[in-house]
């Protein structure tokens, strides 16, 4: 079964990849072997390997996101990836940078953090009642003559829609405002084309839909963009005498001594996952879609709500407003939402319920990964349809 190759508790009803996906157990066994040759000779393997595996695995991951490889730098995570663009640039009280009222938390912090003295400016973009048009033409109608830079998520956060930006990008971007895509949840959900898309910047996730270990993600910078961006952390690339890579490439390549194995799993991940359907990728995202779309049927059904935004604007996750039955409860400042414990406590299923855009609005969001079937969003709907009636 599917399923087998994971290790989840089979306990627990697990619709949260999305959060924190799992890692397949054949990549966990590349990790550890790759541990184990480190710490076997760790000089040879750090000083002497890490660099040409590092390579290999950045070819890989170049084919799979439509990107020159000496272009991509492994960061740790997609926090870190916008970190590293945000804290790089420099903003004068002038400006302003662009994004959506659906960016992740943590990165909208950054952009406060970065422009102390600037401003933030967030489209409220519909949902429910959203379209790719009507997400355009939200973000589009917040660019004012100080706009320097947009951070827009290719797959938002608290309501899973693919932001339309094969038209954004070149549309922004055109009018001289950069975009920094955070494609957190993109790679392994959608086909993802950097070089097509032309964003300045662009970060996804390898541990989300890719399946890596934690700890693995990539920042793309555009050559002609890469001068001004510097890892958070400064390290022998910075003066180093060597003429064979790009400053870019001799910085971010080495920031300190860390366990690079979550970076060297990202080609077995990429391969493994490939490796579950005939056609490969194509096969896995689409049969992740299907199952998505089908699990919001499922769950509009139980919750009669109506659909919030057409199938097109979904990869494999699926956001749905919570009826005011099950919203009652205030969500805690720290903590999960009450209504997200219970359904673990009560029901052993995983799921996250967000406050979006204000406290008292609430969605649901499941994820489709390939250990998911469809049995597990009917007894997600059968555990909401009861707590509706208590
Ligand atoms: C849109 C978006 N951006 C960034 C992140 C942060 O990812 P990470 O914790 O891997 O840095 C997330 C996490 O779910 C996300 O949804």
């Amino acid at each position: 079964m599917s399923a087998d190759h994971w290790g989840i508790d089979p306990k627990i009803c697990f619709l949260n990849h999305g959060s924190f996906g799992a890692c397949p157990l054949p990549v966990l066994e590349v990790q550890g072997a790759l541990r184990r040759s480190m710490e076997a000779d760790p000089v040879r393997f750090l000083d002497g390997e890490l660099e040409g595996r590092l390579d290999e695995v950045r070819a890989e991951l170049g084919r799979m996101v439509g990107a020159d490889p000496d272009d991509l730098a492994f960061v740790p995570n997609a926090t870190t990836g916008v970190n590293t663009v945000l804290r790089s640039l420099r903003f004068e009280p002038q400006h302003e940078i662009l994004v959506t009222d659906m960016e992740y938390n943590a990165c909208r912090n950054v952009a406060d953090f970065a422009v102390s003295r600037a401003r933030v400016i967030a489209a409220p973009v519909p949902f429910p009642g959203a379209s790719p048009e009507a997400a355009r033409s939200a973000i589009l109608s917040r660019v004012t003559p100080r706009t320097r830079l947009a951070l827009l998520s290719h797959i938002t956060s608290p309501t899973g829609v693919i932001l339309p930006l094969e038209s954004l990008v070149p549309e922004l971007q055109s009018r001289g405002i950069d975009v920094l895509v955070d494609g957190a949840h993109a790679p392994g959900q959608v086909p993802v084309d950097i070089a097509r898309l032309g964003a300045a910047y662009y970060t996804g996730n390898c541990h989300k839909w890719l399946c890596s270990p934690k700890g693995a993600a990539f920042l793309h910078v555009r050559r002609d963009r890469q001068a001004n961006v510097r890892p958070l952390v400064i390290s022998h690339g910075a003066n180093s005498r060597r003429t064979d890579r790009s400053r870019f490439r001799l910085e971010f390549d080495w920031t300190g001594t860390g366990d690079p194995t979550p970076y060297l799993c990202v080609l077995a991940s990429i391969r493994f996952m490939a490796s579950l359907m005939p056609k490969g990728w194509a096969d896995v995202m689409k049969r992740n879609h299907e199952l998505a779309v089908e699990a919001r049927r499922i769950l509009a059904a139980a919750l009669e709500v109506p659909e919030p935004c057409p199938e097109s604007m979904l990869g494999s996750m699926a956001a749905l407003p919570l009826p005011p039955d099950l919203t009652r409860a205030p969500a805690p400042a720290k903590g999960s939402d009450p209504l997200q414990e219970r359904l673990r406590v009560e029901f052993n299923i995983e799921v996250p319920i967000f406050s979006w855009p204000f406290a008292d609005r609430k969605l649901i969001r499941v994820s489709a990964q390939f250990y998911n079937r469809r049995e597990q969003y009917e007894q997600l709907a059968d555990a909401l349809r009861r707590l509706r009636q208590n």
